[in-house]
């Protein structure tokens, strides 16, 4: 045991958690050199909420407020608190459906990432692997990137394609790319732990730690 102080990783959700759960078990299993101080939800009766408690980790409801798709000031102050008094050192958004801006963005600049199902810059907002199967690709996957002030636009850290097959439905396709985020965000958030990434303008270097 060494006395560095563990990489402590913040999660947002608002739905049934499982990317959380990939991150928490690579967590567990010691693939990411990091614990997670806190999982927050939007949601009170939350899936991500559940299979946070489940193991014994920190969890917390915190009310949205009066908007439907962003945080009144109120709830976005008690966001940024609760997070800060966790110390965190990065902030994963695991299928968190309100947009952060502002305040928050300003606060934990640069420490905020998200998986989108979709290859960025193909099909940002909601419901991508849909818009992806009216499209007619031939291939979609995820992405996971930072966050900035625009919506699913900030610098792109790692994606993963996967192939429309035909006969697919909104939900067969949907459950392909989870499974394809399933591996490739907590590889991110294994990486970003290790200090192994960096960013320069739109651009992300990874960068192996030396052995
Ligand atoms: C994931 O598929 C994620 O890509 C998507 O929500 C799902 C959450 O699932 N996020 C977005 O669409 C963000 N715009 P989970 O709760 O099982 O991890």
């Amino acid at each position: 045991m060494n006395n560095e102080k563990k990489f402590r990783i913040g999660v947002l959700g608002s739905g049934k958690g499982s990317n959380f759960v990939a991150i928490a078990d690579a967590c567990a299993q010691g693939k990411i050199p990091a614990e997670i101080a806190v999982v927050i939800s939007d949601v009170a009766e939350a899936g991500i909420l559940a299979r946070a408690r489940e193991r014994g980790l920190r969890a917390e409801f915190i009310s949205p407020g009066k908007f439907r798709t962003k945080l009144d000031d109120d709830a976005e102050r008690a966001f940024i608190d609760t997070l800060q008094n966790a110390k965190v050192d990065l902030i994963v958004l695991a299928g968190f459906m309100r947009i952060l801006k502002g305040e928050f963005l300003r606060v934990f600049a640069n420490r905020v990432i998200n998986i989108h199902p979709s290859l960025l810059p193909a099909f940002p907002g909601l419901e991508s692997w849909k818009q992806a199967l009216d499209y007619g690709v031939k291939f979609t996957g995820c992405t996971v990137h930072f966050v900035d002030q625009g919506v699913d636009t900030g610098p792109i850290i790692a994606q993963q394609t996967v192939p429309v097959l035909a006969g697919d439905t909104p939900e067969s396709l949907h459950v392909r790319i989870q499974k394809a985020e399933w591996e490739l965000f907590p590889e991110a958030v294994g990486a970003l732990a290790r200090g192994e990434v960096q960013v320069q303008g739109r651009q992300t270097i990874w960068k192996p730690a030396q052995a």
